[in-house]
């Protein structure tokens, strides 16, 4: 089936020699480079994450948008042949701002999630579990309704979504099986268990570092990887539009850009992406 996920996409103008851009508001968005690097090892990353404006999961919409076409705008300038936004709170907030000004295609985290969630549940109970801007947004919940009309699916679908803030500082401590972030575990999850969910979407990019402990709160529940699904739709794009990587180029793979460099952003960065980064460039924005 073909996704319309890759339909109406702008035509390639791109080369497959050149980059994928990745965009997160911080370090959040080496979650999906690390899937990227895995899935796609012939590709090469120009990364930014908006580390002087991080987080963005307590911002409104309009600050979003406008925080993430400027970055988007920077990696178009880096010549990519396409963004993945692997940001839940600016998919859920800005993706469309950004289609809107790319000459590229842009590829969100929300619908890709979407669908792999629709795919895998077995009883219809899916939850979600984001910042607090993406929950509110209500764009997983509308993204899974469309969905489900768009394949005329009779099935009922419920869907229960729960903001887990305090999940972000502890994937950035390192606190991925830490006794603390167990019990606040506990806490955000408990609603989610109570209503016997069976799939998970871990709706924002830095909760992939703490699947143990969610996985240990639900167990037999499949978890989502927002940013892997968004990779497996970018390949799919670049397939489709003949600009993959056929081979491996003698460039180095991932290319990173910060708006911020704070002294602890390299250790973290490498913690996410699972091996080293070797350096990030620092880059500033007009009004920043
Ligand atoms: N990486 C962001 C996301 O996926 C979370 C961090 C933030 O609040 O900016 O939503």
């Amino acid at each position: 089936m073909k996704s319309s996920l890759t339909e109406n996409l702008p035509s390639p103008t791109q080369e497959s020699s050149q980059a994928i851009g990745v965009f997160d508001s911080g370090v959040g968005g080496l979650t999906a480079v690390r899937k990227l690097v895995n899935m796609l090892p012939n590709e090469r990353v120009a990364y930014l994450g908006d580390t002087a404006r991080v987080p963005y999961g307590n911002k409104t919409a309009a600050t979003v948008s406008a925080y993430s076409q400027e970055c988007v705008s920077f990696l178009i300038q880096r010549k990519v042949k396409l963004v993945i936004v692997a940001c839940n709170t600016a998919s859920a907030l800005a993706l469309e701002d950004v289609q809107r000004i790319s000459p590229v295609p842009v590829v969100g985290v929300i619908a890709p999630a979407a669908e792999a969630a629709l795919g895998q549940t077995r009883s219809g109970k899916i939850g979600i579990i984001g910042t607090r801007a993406t929950v509110q947004s209500g764009a997983y919940q509308s993204a899974i309704r469309n969905l489900c009309v768009n394949a005329g699916l009779e099935r009922e679908i419920s869907v229960v979504a729960e903001a887990c803030p305090l999940f972000v500082p502890f994937a950035e401590e390192g606190w991925h099986y830490h006794p603390a972030t167990r019990l606040v575990a506990e806490e955000y999850l408990a609603p989610l268990k109570k209503a016997q969910i069976d799939t998970l979407i871990l709706g924002c990019t830095h909760y992939p570092m703490l699947t143990d402990v969610l996985q240990d709160v639900l167990p037999n529940v499949q978890l989502i990887n927002s940013g892997e699904e968004a990779v497996a739709i970018a390949d799919r794009i670049l397939h489709e539009q003949g600009i993959h990587a056929a081979q491996r180029g003698m460039e180095r793979i991932v290319e990173c850009f910060v708006t911020d460099k704070s002294t602890a952003f390299m250790s973290v960065a490498e913690r996410f992406l699972g091996f080293p980064l070797g350096m990030a460039e620092e880059i500033r924005f007009g009004k920043s």
